[in-house]
């Protein structure tokens, strides 16, 4: 399975160094990817791969405060979150400025992996496949066959709710079916305490994990056993 972790905006510099000491005695096979804050993309020293949390618009110039796809490159980044829905809520991120940051990690050869998922009110008034398919749009037109797509159900996210193993597969497998070269993630409150019941869905390939990327010793009780 693939496992990314977000970090967020999360640790000290300190704090950071003594995480990836701890995260070094986690023995697994799978898939790691980790995706720290910028800073310290410079400092990571790891087994796992490396991701960024975002990426910028533009390639180079009078952009204060972005960092470029190439930038990413340099640091050894192979992996980026795209869409994640807390830019698309805090920065109003447009799919047409995600679509752009995906063709700029594609020009570097990093994979893109693009959050899609819907809000409570677009998932109560009924709306949720219609907002899906609007965000996986902009993959098409992208003639790349190396995304990873993260299913995100934005309600789920830090509230410790996942969706049903119904609803959950619903969305996946339409994602499955409009892209089947794309590897399919779930985040949204995934853990420790959740991973056993996820694990009955039949399109799920890996996790896209947030809170629990930052508890070690809950993260590798999920790694024993997803
Ligand atoms: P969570 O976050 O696991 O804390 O819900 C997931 C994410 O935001 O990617």
């Amino acid at each position: 399975m693939k496992i990314v972790l977000n970090h967020k905006c999360n640790y000290t510099k300190e704090e950071f160094l003594n995480y990836q000491q701890e995260f070094s005695k986690i023995k697994t096979s799978h898939d790691i990817v980790m995706c720290p804050s910028y800073p310290y993309l410079a400092l990571f020293n790891s087994n796992a791969s490396l991701g960024a949390q975002d990426v910028s618009i533009y390639d180079c110039g009078a952009h204060t405060g972005e960092i470029s796809a190439s930038q990413l490159k340099g640091m050894g980044v192979s992996y980026a979150i795209v869409g994640h829905s807390e830019r698309r809520r805090d920065y109003k991120e447009k799919d047409s400025e995600i679509k752009e940051k995906m063709e700029k990690l594609l020009q570097q050869n990093i994979t893109p992996i693009l959050c899609v998922g819907e809000t409570k009110e677009e998932r109560e008034s009924g709306g949720r496949l219609e907002i899906i398919k609007r965000q996986l749009s902009i993959i098409s037109s992208l003639e790349a066959e190396d995304i990873i797509i993260a299913y995100e159900p934005v309600w789920a996210i830090g509230t410790g709710l996942v969706p049903t193993i119904e609803e959950l597969d619903e969305v996946l497998a339409l994602i499955h079916s409009a892209y089947p070269n794309s590897l399919l993630l779930y985040g949204g409150s995934a853990s420790d305490e959740n991973i056993e019941y996820l694990k009955k869905s039949q399109y799920i390939e890996g996790y896209l994990l947030g809170g629990l990327s930052l508890k070690l010793e809950r993260l590798q009780v999920f790694l024993e056993v997803c």
